[in-house]
Formats: structure tokens, C-alpha cells, sequence
């Protein structure tokens, strides 16, 4: 298939990106550069610089590539400032999307994968959560990208569109090979930052909240490799139907909690990682863990990273040989 790739220069965007050219197709990327990375991209991938915003150019890219599918990545995925520049989010994530889906009705592109997240579901009734669970997102980003679910559901109905809504856990790892991984500026997520400390960059890492509900009280997450993302991705798009908007989670259904990562990156770095212990942060629950049957039956997708070592490894594999990570910010 030629695959139009919108963000295939973010994190798991360039991972997918890796995934589609192993599996034989062929691929063009989308991306402004604002948050993604040149180097993320192969050199024999052609990069378009271009924002969805331009609708005009989004366009012509588009019915110029002759596209049978598109990956859509492209989006702003920071919960904290969506609660505050909630418009930035529903601009980016969500008018964009619908520019795009505009764009593919008129030009005939009937094949679409979409990120989605597990910050639709909100504070989960129960875990591990199934996707027949309401989705009550607390935060923009999250409704921004619940909003999306909704114009590919109608979209189905009205002009035939198949798509695929993948609702991620907490994305992380790096290639196998090393060549590519996480470069967040600012950084926000765990597991980087658990090794920005081992590599002396960062003085400590706060956890935020020892008193919830769980076994050590800290938060739980499923924690999801990115090149498991990164097939889930490939094998969707294969199996896309027109016509019809499937949704489905994408974890490990194992919870981790943020002293189990510590633990894990204290192991295999061999280096001391200083802890505080701080507050909680508003908008985090306790417990989220993927029920992933569905998509394990529905594509027989398997993760091959479940255990904590190995994916804290693989992330540190990369950390350690990029301490500055693709070194173009
Ligand atoms: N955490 C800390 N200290 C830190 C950073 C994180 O204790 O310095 C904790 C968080 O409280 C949370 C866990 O580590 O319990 C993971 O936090 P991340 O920020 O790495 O990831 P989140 O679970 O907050 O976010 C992920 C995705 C979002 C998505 C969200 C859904 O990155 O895009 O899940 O809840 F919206």
C-alpha cells in the first residue's frame, strides 16, 4: 500500500514509519517539525514539512501520492497544557483531523489509522479496562481525541470510511537497533526521566503520589513498547474494512508501578537514581491497564516486550548512546 504518514516524524509515528517500510510498503511522511525530528525519519522516507493546517497543500500532497491508506500520529499528547490552552488542542487535534478527513472523503481515501488514547476513558469504573467502558475523558486532550472517534464512526456511516481508532497505553522503548527513540522537549514522561537521571542529567525523579490505592502506593500503568505499537499499527491497516470504525486498546495488560520502573532503570543501568516523594498530580488516576483481547484476537497482534526490564532496557539502550537524543533542539 502507499501510506500517507501524518507525524511520522514524532515518537511512535517514526517507529510505524520503520514498521510499514520492513513490511513493504511504501511511505510518505507529514509533519511540521514542531515537535518531530528530521533524523526520525529514513532518508530513502520522503518528508513533507507541512502542517494539516494547510489545507491546500494537505491536498495536493495527498492526491498527487495516490494514497490507499493514512496513518494519522500528528497531534499535541501534553495532558497538562491541554487543560490549559484547551484550544490549541482542539485546533491541532481536532480541527486539523477533520481537514484531513475532508480532504480523504473528496479524494476517495477510504483507509485510515488513527492515535488514539487510553485518556478517553477518563477514571476508569474498573481495570483493566475493555473498550466497551464508557470513555469520559477529564481533560482536553483526551476529549479532543475522543471528538476524533466520533467523526470516524459518522464517517463510516456516511462515505464509507474504514478506520482503526488505537487507543494507546503509556507509549515507550526505543528500535531495537538503537537508531531511533523517545526525544520529548519538554520531557514529561516517566520512563525518560527516570533515565535522564541515571545518566546524571537530572538531579532526582519525584513521584508524584505514594498514597493511593496500590500495593506500594504509587500510580500503575501499562506500559506498551513502541515497535508493539508500531505492529498493531501495521497489522490494522491491513485489516482495514470500509465502511466500518473499530476502536482498540493497545497495552501489555501488565500494570507497573512508578517504584517497580525506578526499581527496573536502578537494575538495569547499575547507577543510583535519587527519589522524592511529592504529591499527586491533579488528573491521574490510580490504576490504568488495557484488557488488549480484543485486539490480540481480532489481528493476533502479540507484544513481544512485556517485561519491565526489557523495556526499561530498551530505552536506556538508546538514552545512553543519544544523551542528547536526535541533538536538533
Ligand atoms: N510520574 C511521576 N513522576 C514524574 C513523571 C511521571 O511519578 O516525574 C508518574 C505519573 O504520575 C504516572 C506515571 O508516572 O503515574 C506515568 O506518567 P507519564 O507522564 O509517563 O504518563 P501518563 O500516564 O501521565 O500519560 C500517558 C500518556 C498520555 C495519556 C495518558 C493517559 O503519555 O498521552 O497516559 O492517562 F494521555
Amino acid at each position: 500500500m502507499r501510506v500517507f504518514v501524518t507525524g511520522g516524524a514524532g515518537y511512535v509515528g517514526s517507529h510505524c514509519v520503520r514498521e510499514l517500510v520492513a513490511a513493504g510498503h511504501q511511505v510518505v511522511v507529514y509533519d511540521n517539525l514542531v515537535y518531530g525530528h528530521r533524523k526520525a525519519v529514513p532518508d530513502d522516507v520522503p518528508l513533507i514539512e507541512g502542517d494539516l493546517a494547510d489545507g491546500a497543500k494537505l491536498r495536493t500532497t495527498l492526491s498527487e501520492g495516490r494514497f490507499d491508506a493514512v496513518m494519522h500520529f500528528a497531534a499535541y499528547a501534553y495532558v497538562g497544557e491541554s487543560v490549559e490552552r484547551p484550544l490549541v488542542y482542539y485546533r491541532n487535534n481536532l480541527a486539523n483531523t477533520l481537514t484531513l478527513l475532508e480532504a480523504m472523503r473528496d479524494l476517495e481515501i477510504r483507509r485510515l489509522v488513527f492515535s488514539s488514547t487510553c485518556a478517553t476513558y477518563g477514571e476508569p469504573e474498573r481495570v483493566p479496562i475493555v473498550e466497551s467502558l464508557p470513555q469520559k475523558p477529564i481533560n482536553p486532550y483526551g476529549r479532543s481525541k475522543l471528538a476524533v472517534e466520533w467523526m470516524l464512526e459518522d464517517s463510516a456511516r456516511a462515505w464509507g470510511l474504514g478506520s482503526c481508532a488505537l487507543r494507546y497505553f503509556n507509549a515507550c522503548g526505543a528500535a531495537r537497533d538503537g537508531s531511533i527513540g523517545e526525544d520529548h522537549r519538554p520531557e514529561t514522561h516517566l520512563i525518560p526521566l527516570v533515565l535522564q537521571v541515571a545518566l546524571g542529567q537530572r538531579a532526582k525523579i519525584t513521584i508524584f503520589g505514594t498514597d493511593y490505592e496500590t500495593p506500594d502506593g504509587t500510580c500503575i500503568r501499562d506500559y506498551i513498547h513502541v515497535e508493539d505499537l508500531a505492529s498493531a499499527h501495521r497489522l490494522a491497516i491491513e485489516e482495514l474494512e470500509f465502511g466500518r470504525a473499530d476502536a482498540f486498546n493497545v497495552g501489555t495488560g501488565q500494570g507497573q508501578s512508578v517504584r517497580a520502573i525506578i526499581e527496573a532503570a536502578r537494575r538495569v543501568t547499575g547507577r543510583p537514581i535519587a527519589v522524592e516523594e511529592g504529591p499527586r498530580r491533579p488528573g491521574d488516576p490510580p490504576v490504568l491497564v488495557a484488557d488488549a483481547g480484543r485486539i490480540r484476537k481480532a489481528f493476533r497482534w502479540e507484544p513481544a516486550y512485556v517485561d519491565v526490564g526489557e523495556i526499561v532496557a530498551s530505552a536506556w539502550r538508546w538514552h545512553e548512546s543519544h544523551p542528547r537524543g536526535f541533538g536538533d533542539r
